[in-house]
């Protein structure tokens, strides 16, 4: 019996898409278990290149099932538009393929508006959402109003707590955040149209996954976003609104925690960030130019340029913790080849005290002061390496840096965006 977890550990953008495509190869069943299509993973196969969103990134081979989650959010008209955008590219997809959690919850289109709303009213305060209306969808959740994928398959239903949410939200969009009202028969008829085409995918994921791991079969479960952008762990309320963590597994899949054999967290060999929000070893010079430059650091789903900085041991410590981690997939090592020195933070100087965890407040945080390690480069040869033996002594030593402080064995190096630029050089 083999579940296995595949979770960003910094803040998102560490190559989870890449990594998941290439360890689906020896899993049955990829799953999605939070998030939403505010992901945005870049997934590059021979000499094509896959941008995906919300379908899992095992969707890119041929036999594999690949389930979305309960605790997913869906836009509708994202996921068809993603099915339509894959199936252009000669990806089959059909209910063989893929399934969807009857549980899951459905992004409407006043998600989208109070999301755009909200962050202007935040003004300067605003978090720098990805726009997809993930965080109104998720408080519609918790709120206990939402409209969930069971509620689409049926009619009267639907059109019931529909007709309560746009008279609730419409008083609200027009009256405090001064935007124009919804109408619903035009999105009554459009999801009605979703509803025919979700019908073949629908059904209870929990059951079905669970039956997956009784069977002996290797189930992944594909992490979005990152450990800073979890709702309880991360730079609150500079995050997202679900548990990137771990812990989101279980909740997200409807499994038991002790069905999880290894957690692999998926580690930039630097750090970067999209979006508001702390970020201690951000870098504002030149360095962090060429970073961004040199590794094609743009969103996926927005376009924003990422922000770069060196690689924090303090982040992937506390994502070993948090998340329970059995090792690390460390990617791009690639793209710092040329420096001639690299850094890496090993702690916080914090009110004259060494600490090694991160604070909860953020104004705690600001006072945290990066303690680094310099090392010394490695060249452009290390795109070619196909085994340990092969990378450059420098970057071994980096490697081994990671492992000693946070006490996790790294199990993949990432030298390329490619499936074939992987190496696996542990058990996972
Ligand atoms: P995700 O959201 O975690 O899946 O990551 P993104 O896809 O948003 O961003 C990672 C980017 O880095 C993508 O464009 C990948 O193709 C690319 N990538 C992944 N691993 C490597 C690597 O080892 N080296 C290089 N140069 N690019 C990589
Ligand atoms: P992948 O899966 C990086 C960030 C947004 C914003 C914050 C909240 O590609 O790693 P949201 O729209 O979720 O309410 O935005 O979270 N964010 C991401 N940053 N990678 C992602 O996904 C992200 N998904 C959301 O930029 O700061
Ligand atoms: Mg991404």
């Amino acid at each position: 019996m083999s579940a296995f977890i595949v979770l960003g550990a910094q803040w998102g953008d560490e190559g989870k898409g890449k990594m998941t495509d290439y360890l689906a190869e020896s899993a049955e069943v990829i799953v999605r278990y939070q998030g939403g299509n505010n992901a945005g993973h870049t997934v590059e196969v021979d000499d094509k290149q896959y941008k995906l969103r919300l379908i899992p990134s095992g969707i890119l081979h041929e036999d594999k099932l690949n389930a979305i989650g309960n605790g997913v959010v869906i836009d509708p008209k994202a996921l068809f538009e993603e099915i339509d955008y894959l199936e252009d590219l000669g990806v089959k997809i059909n209910s063989n393929k893929l399934i969807i959690s009857d549980r899951a919850h459905l992004i409407m289109p006043y998600h989208r508006t109070l999301d755009a709303l909200k962050e202007k009213a935040r003004g300067k305060n605003d978090i720098g959402t990805t726009g997809r209306g993930i965080g109104p969808c998720y408080t519609d959740k918790v709120e206990r109003c939402g409209i969930r994928v069971c509620d689409l398959m049926h009619k009267e239903v639907f059109k019931d707590k529909l007709e309560q949410n746009i008279q609730m939200k419409n008083e609200y969009i027009t009256k405090v955040l001064g935007g124009e009202a919804l109408n619903f028969e035009e999105i009554y008829e459009e999801y009605l149209k979703y509803a025919e085409r979700m019908r073949p995918f629908v059904q209870d994921v929990s059951v079905r996954v669970y039956d997956e791991i009784k069977a002996n079969k290797k189930v992944l479960f594909e992490g979005a976003q990152g450990m800073l952008l979890d709702i309880d762990y991360g730079t609150y309320p500079y995050v997202t609104s679900s548990n990137t963590t771990a812990g989101g597994v279980s909740n997200g899949v409807g499994i038991g925690p002790n069905m999880i054999t290894n957690a692999v967290g998926i580690a930039k060999a630097y750090t970067t960030r999209v979006g508001k929000g702390p970020f201690p070893t951000e870098l504002f010079d030149e360095t962090g130019e060429w970073i961004r430059e040199k590794g094609h650091e743009y969103g996926v789903n927005t376009g924003r340029a990422r922000r770069c900085g060196w690689l924090d041991l303090v982040i992937l410590k506390t994502t070993t913790r948090v998340s329970g981690l059995t090792s690390f997939a460390v990617t791009k090592i690639d793209t710092l080849a040329g420096l001639d020195k690299i850094k890496i933070c090993v702690g916080y100087n914090f009110n004259g005290k060494v600490i090694d965890y991160f604070p909860a407040s953020l104004e705690d945080l600001a006072k945290c002061e990066p303690i680094y390690e310099e090392f010394d480069g490695w060249d452009e040869s290390v795109s070619n390496a196909r085994s340990y033996e092969e990378l450059p002594e420098n970057a071994k030593k980096y490697l081994k840096r990671i492992e000693e402080f946070t006490g996790t064995k790294v199990s993949i190096v990432s030298v390329g965006p490619r499936r074939d630029q992987t190496m696996e050089i542990a058990e996972l």
